[in-house]
């Protein structure tokens, strides 16, 4: 019985998980024909605290492409996977000798009650050099992730130190001013986001 339910739940989970894929890759059933369409795409200012306990704020990144992913560090599975995969596009890209450092990823914790700053800054050092982890009250988590139209919710547990969060996965890629340019999903392979990188960087050596 037990199984029966978990399967139907999976399901249900995926299904809201594809709902929310659709209408991000279509925010707001974009208009091509008139100005400001990306206006109503995920994304828009924030102030978070990093994980060196700096406060940061979107506006520091202008001139660098955001790749935000949203998760938590006590994930089991998908972030770490999907937080490796961004860290082998980087470094890859790097030694076929492209300049990342106009590439800002950038993880933001949806769990601010366990991802303190200080949680982080042990977590966010596994992956590439340049990643930085925010955080901030549960108040500016829900403010960002509702820009982002990020779903997110904690698990019933009993133990209440271990729960997990349901999120979506996903990473959001964002132009030099802040726009919303497209998503990578759990689909796309590190090779995919090398390929879509690659012509917005410098070959250096
Ligand atoms: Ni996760």
């Amino acid at each position: 019985m037990k199984s029966i339910r978990l399967i139907t739940w999976g399901a249900v989970f995926i299904a809201l998980a594809f709902l929310g894929i659709r209408m991000l890759t279509n925010p707001a059933g974009l208009d091509h024909g008139t100005e400001a369409p990306i206006a109503s795409g995920p994304g828009g200012p924030f102030t978070l605290t990093s994980h060196l306990g700096e406060k940061v704020s979107d506006t520091d990144f202008e001139g660098k492409y955001m790749m935000v992913y949203f998760g938590y560090s006590y994930c089991p599975d998908v972030c770490p996977l999907e937080l490796q995969k961004l860290t082998t596009s980087l470094l890859e890209l790097e030694k076929e000798g492209y300049d990342t450092s106009i590439i800002q990823p950038v993880f933001i914790s949806v769990d601010p009650e366990r991802d303190t700053p200080e949680a982080l800054s042990e977590y966010v050092p596994l992956f590439h050099p340049s990643l930085i982890g925010l955080t901030g009250t549960t108040e500016e988590i829900e403010a960002v992730a509702k820009q982002y139209k990020v779903y997110y919710a904690k698990r019933e547990s009993d133990d209440i130190d271990s729960y997990l969060m349901d999120h979506l996965s996903v990473i959001f890629f964002m132009d030099t001013s802040g726009n919303y340019q497209r998503l990578f999903t759990t689909r796309d392979k590190p090779d995919n986001i090398v390929d879509a990188l690659k012509p917005l960087l410098k070959r250096v050596s």
